[in-house]
């Protein structure tokens, strides 16, 4: 039995600038599974980091609803969010910036537990920051060190077991290693992938890269220009991807894979500006099955019978 953590229901982020609103997020709708691993993926600027900054509250939404556990969370200030902030973890895209050079590995591990009052003497603190870095695959010695004292994948692994540390119920995850040599990569993807089944943790990852989504994911969405094109189980969409910019985006994979049939759909032309989005389906411009009605109506994200959601006049 599966049950929805995590919702979003029409979510927008305009920021002002002068030519006009930036439509970063412009309507989405996502729902995470509980104990599930949701992989978006989407290129450079399609709005991923944007959507994940609004779901945890760290932006104010410009339109839509966010629910959390059955709360309706879109309207929760700062005190409101506080007591929540413990269920949202994050891991970051760099681990060079996202740990403070003047700590020590125990020490970024163990402020998030004594922030959140989980444990204060030095040997709970102790206990469970070797469980974590157990968890992580890292030597425990390496808990006096600082993190220049440390390697890329060991940093990253770090920022993992820090925000696993709070037991969150997700875990957010923004490009977790794409600053890490591809080895390097597959072990953490590994360990957070088994820390993530033994914790019964809800993943959400984002990344421009359809590898490594493909690899993490339960569930796919596909991100273009501030929308969700298509979404569900990821062995549907990998078989079979249905939107043309999924078709595209999976042609355009490097090495092949028995699971991907390679479309005929060559992804051309520039994604256009979010602040200028075409009328219409937003793909209309790259759109080798352009119709009229592309240019004019806006698909709607309809659930077809076989689980997943697209948003294109074909289907
Ligand atoms: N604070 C901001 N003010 C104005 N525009 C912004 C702001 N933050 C993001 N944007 C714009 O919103 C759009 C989406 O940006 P975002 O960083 O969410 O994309 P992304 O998919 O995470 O890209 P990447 O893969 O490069 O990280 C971009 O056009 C970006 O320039
Ligand atoms: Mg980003």
């Amino acid at each position: 039995m599966s049950s929805t953590l995590m919702e979003v229901r029409n979510l927008k982020k305009h920021f002002p600038s002068p030519a006009g609103p930036v439509k970063a997020v412009d309507g989405i709708n996502l729902k995470i599974e509980q104990g599930k691993s949701f992989g978006l993926v989407g290129e450079s600027g399609c709005g991923k980091s944007t959507l994940i900054r609004v779901m945890l509250k760290l932006l104010e939404p410009t339109e839509g609803e966010i629910i959390f556990q059955g709360q309706d969370i879109t309207k929760y200030g700062f005190r409101e969010m506080r007591s929540l902030r413990k269920e949202m973890g994050m891991v970051f895209q760099d681990p060079h910036l996202a740990l403070n050079p003047k700590m020590t590995v125990f020490d970024i591990i163990s402020r998030p537990l004594k922030i959140h009052g989980l444990a204060r003497k030095k040997g709970e603190l102790m206990v469970q920051v070797v469980e974590l870095m157990q968890a992580m695959g890292l030597q425990t010695e390496h808990m006096i060190r600082f993190p220049h004292e440390l390697s890329g994948g060991q940093k990253q692994r770090i920022g993992v077991a820090r925000a696993m540390a709070v037991e969150p119920k997700i875990i957010f995850l923004d490009e977790p290693t794409s600053a890490l040599d591809v080895s390097v990569q597959t072990k953490i993807l590994k360990l957070l992938e088994q820390a993530r089944r033994e914790r019964d943790l809800t993943f959400f990852y984002i990344s421009h890269d359809i590898n490594l989504i493909r690899v993490v994911a339960d569930i796919m969405g596909v991100m273009y220009l501030g929308k969700i094109v298509e979404m569900g189980p990821k062995a549907l969409l990998l078989k079979d991807p249905h939107h043309p910019y999924t078709r595209g985006l999976f042609a355009a994979v490097p090495e092949p894979d028995p699971d991907i049939i390679i479309s005929e759909i060559q992804l051309t032309g520039e994604v256009p500006s979010p602040v200028n989005p075409p009328p219409g389906c937003n793909f209309n411009p790259r759109c080798p099955h352009v119709m009229d009605r592309c240019r004019k109506e806006e698909p709607e994200f309809k659930e077809l019978s076989d689980g997943r959601s697209v948003a294109c006049h074909l289907y």
